[in-house]
């Protein structure tokens, strides 16, 4: 097992790149499998779960080369249909390959995902929407059965705006006979990126980024070669790593516009964030201000990024309120925050954080993805060492961050524990 050691207190300098989104990555390779055919999908990041992607695609026929920047997938012989507990346990977004199985042989059994460290997690908006387009499912054993002669457009309104599920449907829809209607559906980026990479295929999706979008079911579906965009969350990782070093950096392939609700955040704590020439600068204050946030579906604030807000905010002159309104568990960040002196108390769904002088370097542990970039983000700005272990909940999201960050002037080393 690794672990990241850090000496604090350097202010970031300098240039760093964005790798391809894992977020749009994964729902991505999950909808080769409704064309059989040869992909090229390309700025595809090297992570934990891209493998964990590549394995359940080659666990149901599909052939894979490469694992990160370019990846080619042959899924001429997807023709199992069952994605297994051991695979999907360790990556809940393959659940996404169920309907698209469904659409391709007309049958699936896949593992229900179960919860994760942050929350339940339930699956049911996506279940609800397969039935209504036309499949039978029963849960035996853990696991869901699906069948569907023909699967048929449905008007399908979601309870609560799910990104895996608009994904899920948008797939499974555009093979579906007739035409479908997700409302209050989910506005992300990364479902704009599948939609365009559907649309390309052949697909006939309209108002991807809005809350009601309309896909007419073709017969089939081609491969082609498609370029994931880039990831707005390691993005705005970055762009917390300068403001909380105080430093002053430069952002290259990162799309500033996917990430607004940050940005004014950022902005009224007091960071310089200048977006041209194909870069984002980044400049932190002397010194932060508090600043409430409450986490909302895009384009609200992401809750991908709530933890990370949450270190800086550890930092800023006053309190500060942190809400996080969509998953019910995602303050395990808080207990590793207090071990580097920060002052923070949780009440429910809500934390308030009161600024501090100074954080001190300490051991703490990783428990879940943005979680362990908090803490990163801690360590950068703690006087003294800090060492993080269970970084292996890092290197599902974030493509060798620690030498990205050491090329910014970090004192930043990964080591076998
Ligand atoms: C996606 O998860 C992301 N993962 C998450 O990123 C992200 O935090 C989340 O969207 C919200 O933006 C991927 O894209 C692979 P949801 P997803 O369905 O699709 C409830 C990261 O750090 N819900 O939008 O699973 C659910 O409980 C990860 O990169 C139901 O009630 O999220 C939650 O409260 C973490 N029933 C809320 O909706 C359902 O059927 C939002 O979940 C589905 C969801």
């Amino acid at each position: 097992m690794d672990k990241l050691i850090i000496n604090g207190g350097k202010k970031l300098k300098g240039e760093v790149s964005v790798s391809g989104s894992k977020n749009a990555a994964l729902p991505i390779f999950v909808a080769t499998i409704l064309a059989g055919g040869k992909f090229e999908i390309s700025n595809v990041p090297f992570l934990r779960d891209i493998n964990t992607t590549i394995k359940v695609l080659e666990s149901l026929g599909a052939t894979i080369e490469g694992n990160g920047n370019i990846v080619k997938i042959d899924t001429t012989n997807v023709n199992n249909v069952e994605a297994t507990y051991d695979l999907v346990k360790t990556m809940r977004a393959s659940v996404l390959v169920l309907g698209p199985l469904l659409a391709r042989h007309g049958r699936a059994r896949v593992s229900l995902p179960g919860g994760c460290a942050i929350g339940a997690r339930p699956i049911d908006q996506h279940l609800k929407g397969l039935k209504a387009l036309g499949a039978e499912i029963r849960l035996e054993h853990g696991y869901v059965e699906a069948t569907a002669k023909q699967l048929k457009g449905a008007r399908i309104n979601f309870d609560v705006p799910t990104v895996g599920g608009t994904e899920h449907l948008m797939m499974t829809a555009a093979l579906a006979k007739g035409v479908t209607l997700l409302e209050n559906a989910a506005r992300e980026p990364e479902i704009v990126d599948l939609a365009n990479m559907l649309n390309l295929m052949g697909a006939k999706i309209e108002g991807a980024g809005t809350d009601n979008i309309r896909i007419e079911g073709v017969e089939k579906l081609s491969a082609i070669d498609y370029r994931v965009m880039p990831d707005r969350i390691e993005a705005g990782t970055f762009m917390i790593a300068a403001a909380i070093t105080g430093g002053d950096i430069k952002i290259s392939n990162m799309q500033l516009e996917h990430l607004d609700a940050l940005v004014f955040k950022m902005q009224d704590a007091g960071v310089e964030i200048i977006n041209k020439d194909g870069f984002v600068r980044v400049k932190g204050p002397k010194k932060l201000k508090s600043i409430n946030i409450k986490t909302r579906p895009y384009p609200g604030f992401p809750t991908d990024m709530q933890a990370q807000f949450m270190a800086l905010m550890c930092l800023a002159d006053g309190a500060s309120v942190v809400a996080e309104n969509i998953f019910e568990n995602r303050f395990m960040h808080v207990s590793e925050l207090l071990r580097f002196g920060a002052d923070i108390m949780i009440d429910g769904r809500s934390a308030t954080v009161k600024g501090v002088k100074k954080l001190s370097g300490a051991p703490v542990m990783a428990t879940d993805l943005r979680a362990s970039a908090s803490l990163i983000l801690a360590g950068l700005a703690a006087e003294g060492t800090t060492e993080i272990t269970r970084i292996y909940h890092l290197d599902r999201g974030y493509e060798s961050i620690e030498k990205k960050l050491a090329a910014l002037g970090a004192d930043i080393v990964r080591v076998k524990e």
